[in-house]
């Protein structure tokens, strides 16, 4: 087996950063990376206080609506920007009692085939264009002749993948407070069957199902920070890092009556603003709750981070380096990390006997009994020892899933469950990395990156798990 690895797959975990092409907006790109940043980190820091064991079934305490109402919304941008919008969309689920419609997890290593925050009607015609033409391709094998997507033309569209997010996350907490579909297409007429809403035959475009119907609420944001979600009717604010322009209560979303609220985007961590003690605990249980859960996957990283020592015993590291600001940035980024990872190591270990194995691999099995401290970097660099060549050099037992190869074997062969004709190594790949670098003792983040953000918290979770459960 040829061990390869998925140029910028870490990337497709991060924020969808707008391309500006003009030297002088550089600054403000440094500007929105730190906000961007400080915003992610404030919401991971307002988490940890109000830790709490995961209470079995709380019931809403919010008064009934009558008959099954729905809420849904619209995926894009990368894998973990997508998690940030599902996580919205289930508070206000559970806060309206609707049924949430969830769409599934797009993925594509195809760059093309990125989807990115855009308005309502070019990100609905975007999301069912592509799925059409994977969809016409899916057929090709069975008719070829008249099928007008199956030239080679076309077959980038056969990477682009649609997963439900119920094969990778546990929601069983979740299902115990809401009720959730899935759904593996994005058609609006498909929609109006979930939900029981009639469909008028003759016109079946967007603007027509939409235009005057009163079984539907559509909420279209005029841009990524448009409405910022209130639980409380107090909309003040002194969250400096806030980017949202127009406040919308939650009570009056409550109030609603259509069959169904339909949003465009959900993006953003700070997308909702929370000043009610107990919706602030349930959302922590949901995050909390909300784990990947994929049974081969994590018996995978459970392997590697048993041979790695164990929970805690390792320190995990990611360094973002190949796109963007990170690029441009990666000597700095390196230069930090190491400076991180010198507070965790004891300065002697390296400097006295071994001056002269530094530049040498060690196995891991002589870290362990040198008694070294074991680093794990969860990168996207191709050839991490290459690329991140002064980490390896500073310090002896450094490791990154290219020295588990064999560990990876019973992830191989899986192919997606919507198409089996792909398999899903290169979508594991970034989840097996979060995982691994997560159970660690800490994990050293390049700032500024989602990626690195949600293993900080990813560990927390664990971490707390383990102190309260008592693992
Ligand atoms: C929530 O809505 C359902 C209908 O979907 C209704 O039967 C139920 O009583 C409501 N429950 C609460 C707690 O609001
Ligand atoms: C998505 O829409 C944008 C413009 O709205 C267009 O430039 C792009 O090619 C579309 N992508 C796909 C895959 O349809
Ligand atoms: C194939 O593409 C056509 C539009 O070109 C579309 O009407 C049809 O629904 C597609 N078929 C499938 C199975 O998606
Ligand atoms: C494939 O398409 C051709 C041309 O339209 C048609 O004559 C034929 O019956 C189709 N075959 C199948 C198996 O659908
Ligand atoms: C479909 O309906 C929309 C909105 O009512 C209208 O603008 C459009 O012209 C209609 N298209 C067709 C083909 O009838
Ligand atoms: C907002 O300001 C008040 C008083 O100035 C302060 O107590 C509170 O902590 C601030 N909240 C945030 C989120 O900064
Ligand atoms: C190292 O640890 C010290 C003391 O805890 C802290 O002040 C410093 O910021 C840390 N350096 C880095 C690079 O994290
Ligand atoms: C470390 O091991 C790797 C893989 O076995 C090898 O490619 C690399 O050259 C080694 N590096 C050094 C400095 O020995
Ligand atoms: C994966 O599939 C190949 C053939 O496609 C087979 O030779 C190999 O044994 C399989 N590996 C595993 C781990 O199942």
């Amino acid at each position: 087996m040829i061990f390869t690895r998925e140029a910028l797959k870490h990337s497709q975990f991060e924020a969808n950063k707008a391309k500006l092409p003009f030297k002088n907006l550089f600054i403000l790109l440094i500007i929105i990376s730190l906000i961007a940043f400080f915003s992610s980190f404030m919401s991971f820091i307002e988490l940890t206080p109000s830790l709490n064991i995961i209470k079995s079934n709380p019931k809403p305490y919010y008064t009934p609506i009558k008959e099954e109402k729905f809420f849904t919304y619209l995926p894009h941008s990368q894998f973990h920007n997508q998690l940030i919008e599902l996580k919205n969309a289930i508070v206000l689920s559970y806060l309206t009692n609707r049924t949430l419609i969830i769409p599934p997890i797009l993925h594509s290593p195809s760059s093309e085939l990125a989807v990115p925050y855009q308005p309502l009607h070019e990100l609905y015609y975007n999301l069912t264009f592509i799925e059409t033409i994977k969809k016409n391709r899916s057929l090709c094998k069975i008719n070829h002749s008249r099928k007008r997507y199956c030239s080679s033309e076309f077959s980038e569209y056969d990477s682009f993948i649609m997963i439900n997010w119920e094969e990778i996350f546990d929601f069983s907490w979740i299902k115990n407070q809401i009720k959730i579909i899935n759904r593996n297409d994005f058609s609006m007429v498909d929609l109006y069957k979930i939900c029981n809403i009639p469909i008028k035959l003759n016109n079946n475009t967007l603007e027509d199902l939409l235009q005057d119907n009163k079984n539907v609420y559509v909420i279209i944001n005029n841009h990524k920070y448009h409405y910022r979600f209130f639980d409380t009717d107090d909309t003040y604010t002194n969250d400096t890092s806030n980017k949202y322009e127009t406040p919308y209560l939650i009570s009056d979303l409550r109030k609603r009556e259509e069959k169904l609220i339909f949003i465009d985007t959900l993006f953003g961590n700070g997308r909702i603003d929370y000043k009610d003690e107990r919706i602030i605990e349930w959302k922590s249980n949901m995050h909390r709750s909300l784990k990947i859960s994929h049974p081969i996957l994590l018996d995978v990283s459970n392997n590697i981070v048993n041979e790695l020592g164990g929970f805690g015993n390792y320190l995990g590291v990611h360094v973002r380096t190949a796109d963007g600001s990170f690029k441009d940035n990666l000597e700095n980024i390196i230069d930090n990390v190491i400076e991180q990872l010198k507070n965790y190591t004891q300065t002697n270990s390296k400097t006295d006997d071994k001056s002269d194995s530094i530049n040498e691999n060690i196995s891991l099995n002589n870290c362990k009994l040198k008694n070294e401290q074991i680093i794990f970097i969860a990168t996207d660099a191709l050839e991490p020892r290459k690329k991140l060549s002064k980490i390896f050099s500073t310090f002896p037992c450094v490791f990154t899933i290219g020295d588990f190869k064999n560990f990876i074997d019973p992830l191989r062969n899986i192919t997606y469950t919507s198409d089996k004709n792909v398999k899903m190594l290169n979508f594991f790949y970034p989840l097996l990395d979060l995982l691994i670098i997560s159970n660690g003792m800490d994990v050293v983040v390049t700032h500024s990156s989602t990626f690195s953000g949600f293993a900080k918290y990813y560990h927390q979770i664990l971490a707390f798990e383990r102190d309260t459960l008592g693992f």
